[in-house]
């Protein structure tokens, strides 16, 4: 067994606005060890993001009430005087975003930032930091990479910003990454080559991954284990296999029906799950999933089912997971190959 990195416990992140106080991450628990790939899935406004920045205390803390626990190698984040926190983030604990261009900075070089960012976390001078800076860029499968450090955010593509970021988070040689949609505004292509290239470094790095995305094709790819998230809340957690072979919640169902085939047939429409995530001020007091499902009740819509364990190390959120599965109710789904 590897170590245990991080255990997020009933964490509960939630925000001062002008309705209120709305919880955006009510309750959500995990584990996440060194050499593996915890994917976060759930459509957008699921807390995936909060759940993130959260564990990197990234949210503006005056409007902000934290409970629960976020344990780093025993150490409690939600209660380190930020000094502390401070030294964790970008050090042991890297993340990487969507867009490359909010955590790049403009008006330095590419290579001029990445060898600061070894400066800042070894004793190597600037000479040995910019060499060090071209072997993350060659890394992460920048050609001449040599030349690329002397250009800046906006003179490279998408595709070479990302990696540029993620030679940038990982020069730091982090024990944890949290990616939050790294590869979600790129094509298939440099999407593969960048999911490639974080998996080569995490066996280097023994690293623990968070990957969050909305795509279950990606989590395929590369995840260990899967906590699909639902209006804040993890509705089914279980390893990458159990989640595709046998999903239990109807709403994990749906995201898989949701894949898009490579062989299927491209004239019919793509599944989609009906309906819209509610609103965080008005959470449907049954099972907030009700409202969308198929199989809800009336015990649905008014009780708020536990998160269960189905079976070892299976977790799942729902009253009517047992029946479901006796009747065989989700066979039509593919599994991605
Ligand atoms: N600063 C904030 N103030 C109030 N609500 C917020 C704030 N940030 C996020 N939220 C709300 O929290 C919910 C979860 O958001 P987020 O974690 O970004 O979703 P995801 O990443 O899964 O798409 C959303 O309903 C969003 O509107
Ligand atoms: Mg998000």
């Amino acid at each position: 067994m590897q170590e245990c990195l991080l255990e997020v416990k009933d964490l509960k992140t939630s925000f001062h606005t002008e309705k209120g106080l709305v919880t955006a991450v009510d309750g959500v628990s995990f584990t996440v060890h060194s050499g593996q790939t915890l994917g976060v899935v759930g459509e957008s406004g699921c807390g995936k993001s909060v759940t993130a920045e959260s564990i990197m205390r990234l949210l503006d803390e005056s409007a902000i009430r934290y409970e629960g626990e976020i344990n780093y190698k025993g150490k409690n984040l939600l209660k380190l005087p930020e000094k502390e926190m401070e030294a964790i983030r970008g050090n042991e604990i890297a993340m990487i975003f969507q867009d490359a261009l909010t955590s790049l900075n403009p008006v330095y070089t590419i290579g001029n930032q990445i060898a600061e960012s070894i400066m800042a976390h070894s004793n190597l001078n600037k000479k040995e930091a910019y060499e060090k800076a071209v072997e993350m860029l060659r890394l992460t499968g920048i050609p001449s990479p040599e030349k690329r450090i002397h250009e800046y955010p906006h003179e490279i593509s998408g595709g070479m910003r990302q990696r540029a970021m993620i030679a940038m988070a990982l020069s730091c040689r982090p024990q944890l990454l949290i990616a939050d949609e790294p590869t979600t505004a790129l094509d298939v292509t440099t999407q593969a080559q960048i999911l490639e290239v974080m998996e080569e470094l995490k066996k280097e790095l023994n690293m623990g991954i968070i990957l969050i995305t909305h795509d279950l094709g990606v989590v395929a790819e590369v995840c260990t284990h899967v906590v699909v998230m639902y209006l804040g809340q993890v509705i089914e957690e279980a390893d990458v296999e159990t989640i595709f072979s046998k999903p239990l919640h109807p709403y994990t169902n749906g995201l898989l029906k949701c894949i898009p085939q490579l062989d299927g047939d491209r004239t019919k429409p793509l599944f989609t799950i009906e309906g819209v995530v509610p609103s965080l001020d008005d959470i449907p007091p049954g099972c907030r999933f009700a409202g969308r499902c198929p199989f809800a009740d009336s015990k649905c819509r008014k009780e708020p089912p536990p998160l269960e364990e189905a079976a070892n190390r299976h977790k799942i959120r729902c009253w009517h997971y047992e029946e479901i599965q006796k009747q065989g109710a989700f066979e039509d789904v593919a599994i991605p190959s």
